[in-house]
């Protein structure tokens, strides 16, 4: 065993990995027999899919969950991994499923499904580490959906490296993945990352899963992201929403309520972007907050949205627009604990951020939508026409949207759409009493 890396110097980066001799690479590879077919003879059918009465993660699947693939439920301990889980079985009905784990005894997980509303009847609970018997128990009792929590905990035959270390974790889910494949079963891996994102061993399973789902929050909030990360049944940019809640997670199916506080109506440095996650557009409250640097360096603090394109949108503020930002303070906060990876809610960063500068509330029923260039210029968004629907869903009056967008004003009778083209011309607009 080395202890420091020879090359990089870092401690701990290396691992053990034990190679079982004499297995041929290609094993378990269905090879025999199979020939080139050209692309129009083959028949392609729509997968099939089960619908896990759960919206959200529905959505974030792809449309529901594809019969015999391995799905990887990634996130840090204490997210709500198991939760989830165990409340998605038990949202079954009468399709009989498996939770096995290797975590916590079927007592500790039964008391945690009475506090979760849902079905008992046809779900069943096998506290088991060894893989095999995990299998031989699936063989048996024929589920419709297998939760292994987690894959961490689980261990199997015939390979001497220890639990949890990156050969048990590759090699257990190689064998779930093809008895997935073969038994047409669909499987869900729950495995532990910790703090610097990086998944101890499932990292590796990336590869070798179907399927990745993160589930993330934040602590400070009972909010929770699923995203896909990989996904080979859908797109990788659906999000699922949901509330931590004394008895479970609730879907939010309606984000923006949950994203817009009416709280800070009224307040400077408060503004309301269109964003778009996925296929689905939500409205969200950024925050700013621009003060005098107490001390020599001024601080540039970001949540929710990356640090490096508010550093980008404030030099544009400086250089385009003249704002004096050099001495002062900034932090930037989209409500709510979400991390907003779209461009178009630029402007609205912009917009809450000389809004706190000058200290002037900004029109509460204007929503913003815009993507911000380096010469201050403000550039077309994708689903232009989704977010002015759910802005007019909302109750909102007015719209700043980019110029040049071919719209028909004749379908949004209710919202009054103002095109900007500059930075310059949108603070105009919104800073106008
Ligand atoms: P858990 O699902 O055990 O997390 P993971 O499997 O990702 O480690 O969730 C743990 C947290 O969720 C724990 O702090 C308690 C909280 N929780 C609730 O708030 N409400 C509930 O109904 C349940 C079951 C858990
Ligand atoms: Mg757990």
């Amino acid at each position: 065993m080395l202890g420091r890396c020879p090359v990089c110097g870092e401690w701990g980066t290396y691992y053990e990995e034990i190679v079982e001799k004499g297995k041929s690479k290609a094993e378990g590879f269905h090879s025999a027999g199979s020939k080139p077919q050209r692309l129009h003879e083959i028949t392609a059918q729509e997968e099939k899919r089960l619908d896990l009465h759960n919206a959200e993660l529905n959505r974030v699947l792809g449309g529901g969950l594809v019969p015999g693939s391995l799905v990887l439920l990634g996130g840090e301990p204490g997210i709500g991994k198991s939760t989830l889980a165990l409340q998605v079985l038990m949202q079954q009905g009468e399709r009989c499923t498996l939770y096995a784990s290797g975590e916590e005894s079927a007592q500790q997980i039964k008391l945690r499904a009475e506090r979760l509303a849902g079905k008992l009847q046809n779900l069943f609970l096998l506290a088991e580490t060894s893989l095999e018997r995990i299998f031989e128990q699936v063989r048996e009792l024929n589920p419709e959906i297998v939760v292994i929590d987690s894959i961490q905990t689980i261990s199997t035959d015939g390979l001497e490296a220890t639990i949890g270390s990156l050969t048990q974790v590759r090699e257990c889910a190689a064998r779930i993945l093809q008895f997935a494949k073969d038994s047409n079963i669909p499987f869900i891996l729950i495995g532990h990352i910790n703090k610097e994102g990086a998944l101890a061993g499932p990292k590796v399973l990336e590869h070798i899963v179907d399927t990745v789902l993160q589930f993330e929050g934040d602590q400070n909030y009972m909010y929770r992201i699923l995203r896909a990360q990989k996904n080979r049944f859908g797109s990788t940019s659906e999000l699922g929403i949901y509330e931590m809640q004394q008895n479970g997670l609730r879907e939010v199916t309606n984000p923006s309520e949950l994203l817009l506080s009416s709280a800070s109506n009224g307040l400077s440095g408060v503004s309301v972007a269109a964003a778009v996650e996925g296929a689905r557009p939500f409205l969200i409250e950024v925050q700013a907050l621009v003060s005098s640097a107490a001390y020599g360096t001024p601080q540039r603090s970001s949540t929710g949205f990356e640090g490096r394109r508010l550093n980008m949108l404030l030099a544009v503020l400086e250089k385009r627009i003249g704002f004096k930002l050099l001495q002062k303070d900034v932090f930037l906060n989209i409500a709510g604990g979400l991390r907003v990876n779209d461009p178009a809610i630029d402007l609205a960063v912009l917009a809450a951020v000389l809004s706190s500068n000058m200290d002037i509330p900004l029109d509460p029923d204007t929503a913003i939508t815009g993507e911000v260039g380096l010469a201050g210029e403000i550039r077309p968004v994708a689903r232009i026409e989704q977010r002015i629907r759910e802005a007019q869903k909302l109750g909102f009056k007015r719209m700043l949207i980019p110029a040049g967008q071919r719209l028909n004003p004749k379908d949004y009778k209710d919202i009054q759409l103002v095109e900007v083209s500059k930075v310059t011309d949108a603070f105009r607009v919104l800073i106008k009493k």
